[in-house]
């Protein structure tokens, strides 16, 4: 009985040897392979500060610059590539995107569906409106007209405000298209990301908007994320990461871009 089978086991043993000899080989220079690698990373490049198109059509901004330091110090090749905020999960799940920078809070939600490093940035909500508005905080807005860019945290916000679909929600693509409907009169309020509406509100400076900062937003914490599981590809992020912050490289493009900001 035993002997009828011992060629079969033996045709196995071998294969599985080969493909053992076969991974060695492709491993036998792992720093080759490494270096080879072309990471791509998606990132929203209508969301200046952080990552926008300059005239040659280069993403520019915080995590661009974040993106690059790390990636120089973990020794990653990178590429990135501008992508709609509201298709940057969905590329990362479909492996068309390998890493994603784009100001995107920590939360378990997405923890689901994707892993985070540690954190690069502190933010939180704020809320800007014309100078003329009566609104003085958060609550004020529950009968007005809120702006919020879809699928970010701000949407989640005003959600828990007014009611889930609630029409007095109204939902943009991007915060350039969302801050348009605000100088249109379209929304009373539009809430966002401190560094986008600080921003916005600095380079108005002669339409008059006003900023609200409400004490109830929680503090939001910008990881780097790369999809579930690829333990590998977070460690490194993780150690450039750890590095720019301890080289100073982190507090630099701060200042570079917030040199004024307060939370
Ligand atoms: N931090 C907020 C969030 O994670 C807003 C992100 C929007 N970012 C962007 N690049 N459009 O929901």
């Amino acid at each position: 009985m035993k002997q009828r089978y011992l060629p079969a086991l033996t045709l196995a043993l071998l294969c599985s040897l080969a493909v053992l000899a076969g991974c060695g080989k492709k491993d036998s220079n792992p720093a080759a392979t490494a270096a080879n690698t072309e990471y791509v990373v998606g990132a929203d490049g209508a969301y200046a500060p952080f990552a926008s198109e300059n005239e040659q059509k280069e993403l520019v901004g915080f995590d661009i610059d974040i993106m690059k330091a790390v990636a120089d110090k973990a020794g990653l090749k990178i590429r990135i590539v501008n992508t709609p905020f509201d298709g940057l999960f969905n590329a990362l799940a479909q492996g068309d995107r390998d890493i994603l920078i784009s100001t995107i809070t920590i939360n378990d939600q997405r923890r689901q569906t994707m892993d985070f490093s540690e954190p690069y940035f502190v933010a939180k909500q704020l809320i800007v409106l014309p100078s003329s508005s009566k609104v003085a905080k958060f609550e004020d807005l529950k009968a007005l007209k809120i702006g919020v860019q879809s699928a970010t945290t701000a949407d989640e916000a005003a959600q828990n405000l007014v009611g889930k679909n609630s029409p007095s929600v109204k939902r943009f693509e991007s915060m350039p298209l969302a801050f348009q409907e605000l100088e249109g009169g379209g929304v009373d309020a539009v809430i966002g990301d401190n560094g986008v509406v600080t921003n916005f509100v600095k380079n108005n400076p002669g339409k008059s908007f006003r900023i609200v900062n409400d004490p109830t937003f929680p503090k939001e914490y910008y990881g780097i994320a790369v999809k579930k599981g690829n333990a590998e590809l977070l460690a490194k992020l993780n150690h450039g990461l750890e590095q720019i912050k301890a080289d100073g490289t982190q507090d630099r493009i701060y200042k570079k871009y917030f040199a004024d900001e307060k939370l």
